[in-house]
């Protein structure tokens, strides 16, 4: 082991300890340290024995440790976790050194705390770290941002740790300054949730209105495994409809309310701020929500009618237009989050490289799937295209899978079945390619009872008309 290490990791939580590992494992030495020590202690005599893995028990020890520019990774709860460990480590570092925070903290904590940073002469990395405790310990997505300055140092080791694909190329690279890094590990969550919720509208569509059995549905996701929408998250759900306990389906028996940290929520509130349409993931989100009324849901189910049309058609064309209503509304989610990070790029100055967020992502990652391939592909042929949908390979890939994805959204309206994803999706898609948008009729509204003013067909852009619509004075 060197005497000194050549990055310090603190957090022995799930995260950071796998984290350790990983890096230990690619021949770096790693210092390691938690506010508990006696972690660090059982750390070092378990998972961490016999490797360059060394324990600190106090800051000043850790610190002591490490190799100059010294690397100091925080693993630690987001938010004020991440401040009271900074001021805990400022006393004690030297101009140059580099504190990386690991965690899933809000880009805008991401921000203030480079600035805050640099002031000192230190440099500051916020880095979203993808793929959970197994991501962590076998190669992980991992989204830098923060100082320019401080990539060079630590490009060898995140690179030699991240998930491979396509070869050998590492789902890691610089995504921009302050707190670019965080935006995207969120929007990825974000992403994350709108995948999430159109396969369990699929499900949903299939159990419901198709009544098939679980094992008939396991086939369906296992089938889909093999086409575009192949992805770790259909790979899983293939798993999950497979799953027995007492020889009896587990997903059936599994309540339904979903819980959700957050990411998702920033998403859409981010989305908000910037004004950006963002409809997929914002009702992925709410949809959340909705499952977790279970108990005001029950009793609505008793009281509020609705239809009860039974499905006649042909179930396997259902199924291949459910396909196509899958593959056709993730692509306008993507572009939805990618258009969110266009816009944030443009509004904080980070210019972003998107081809290099969708490789960053195809791998390692919760959202990892072939699909970003296409993505990279389509900023490759044009970085600066305002949105996905204008590419010609999405432009095609939508138009053939149109018609699928109207009759499933028709189907689904006529059968009662809530499908907010994938039916938002269709209606933003029908509203982007939509030349007039009745807001026409909102600008005179705003106009008739606020005197807003309006732009006219019929006159130059930019200049504006009021008009007495009452005729009063
Ligand atoms: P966690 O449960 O979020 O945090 C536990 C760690 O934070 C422990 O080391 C704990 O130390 C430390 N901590 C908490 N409050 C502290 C304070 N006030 N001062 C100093 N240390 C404090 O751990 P995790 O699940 O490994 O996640 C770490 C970070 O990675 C989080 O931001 C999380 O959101 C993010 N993340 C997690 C996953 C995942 O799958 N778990 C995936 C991606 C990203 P003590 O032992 O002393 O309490
Ligand atoms: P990763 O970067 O690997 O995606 P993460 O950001 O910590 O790891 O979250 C992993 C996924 O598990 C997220 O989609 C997270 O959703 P939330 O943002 O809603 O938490 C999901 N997850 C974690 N805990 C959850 C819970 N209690 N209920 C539902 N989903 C949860």
């Amino acid at each position: 082991m060197k005497n000194l290490s050549d990055i310090g990791v603190i957090g022995l939580a799930v995260m950071g300890e796998n984290l350790i590992l990983n890096m230990a494992s690619k021949g770096f030495t790693v210092t390691a340290y938690n506010r508990t020590t006696d972690k660090v202690t059982r750390f070092i005599n378990g998972r961490g024995k016999d490797k360059s893995i060394r324990g600190a028990h106090s800051i000043e020890e850790f610190v002591n440790s490490l190799s100059s520019p010294r690397k100091i990774m925080l693993m630690v709860k987001a938010g004020s976790a991440v401040d009271a460990t900074i001021e805990q480590l400022l006393p004690h570092l030297s101009e140059g050194d580099i504190i990386i925070d690991g965690g899933n903290s809000q880009f805008e904590d991401s921000d203030r705390r480079t600035a805050y940073l640099e002031e000192k002469g230190l440099l500051y990395i916020g880095t979203g770290v993808s793929g959970g405790e197994e991501g962590a310990l076998l190669g992980p997505s991992i989204m830098p941002g923060g100082s320019r300055a401080a990539w060079p140092e630590l490009k060898p080791i995140f690179q030699a740790i991240a998930a491979k694909v396509n070869g050998d190329v590492p789902c890691c690279d610089w995504v921009g300054n302050g707190g670019a890094g965080h935006f995207v590990k969120m929007v990825h969550n974000g992403i994350e949730y709108g995948d999430m919720q159109l396969i369990c509208e699929a499900y949903l569509l299939m159990r419901d209105v198709l009544e098939l059995s679980v094992d008939e549905m396991a086939q369906v996701f296992a089938d889909w495994k093999q086409t575009e929408l192949s992805s770790y998250l259909i790979d899983i759900t293939a798993d999950i409809m497979a799953y027995k306990e007492d020889g009896k389906p587990l997903i059936d028996v599994i309540l339904d309310t979903a819980g959700q940290k957050g990411t998702g929520k920033w998403t859409g509130v981010t989305a908000l701020h910037l004004g950006t349409p963002l409809t997929l993931i914002g009702e992925a989100v709410f949809a959340r929500c909705l499952s977790a009324q279970k108990e005001q849901r029950v009793v609505a189910a008793d009281i509020i009618d609705g239809v009860t049309t039974k499905f006649s058609g042909d179930k396997q064309a259902f199924i291949d237009a459910l396909k196509d209503a899958l593959l056709a509304s993730k692509m306008v989610s993507y572009a939805q989050g990618y258009a969110l990070m266009k816009q944030a790029s443009e509004d904080f100055g980070w210019e972003l490289d998107y081809g290099a967020i969708a490789l960053m992502w195809r791998g390692g990652c919760i959202i990892r799937s072939v699909f970003l391939d296409d993505i990279k592909k389509a900023y490759d042929k044009n970085p600066e295209i305002d949105n996905l949908l204008l590419d010609d390979y999405f432009n095609q890939a939508i138009k053939a899978a149109q018609p699928g994805w109207r009759k499933v959204v028709s189907e689904a309206t006529l059968a009662g079945i809530s499908i907010p994803c994938l039916a938002s999706a269709l209606s933003y898609f029908d509203g982007y390619r939509c030349k007039d948008l009745p807001a026409n009729l909102l600008q005179a509204q705003r106009d008739y009872f606020g005197a807003h003013t309006y732009e006219r067909k019929d006159k130059p852009r930019g200049e504006f008309f009021h008009t007495n619509w009452t005729g009063r004075g």
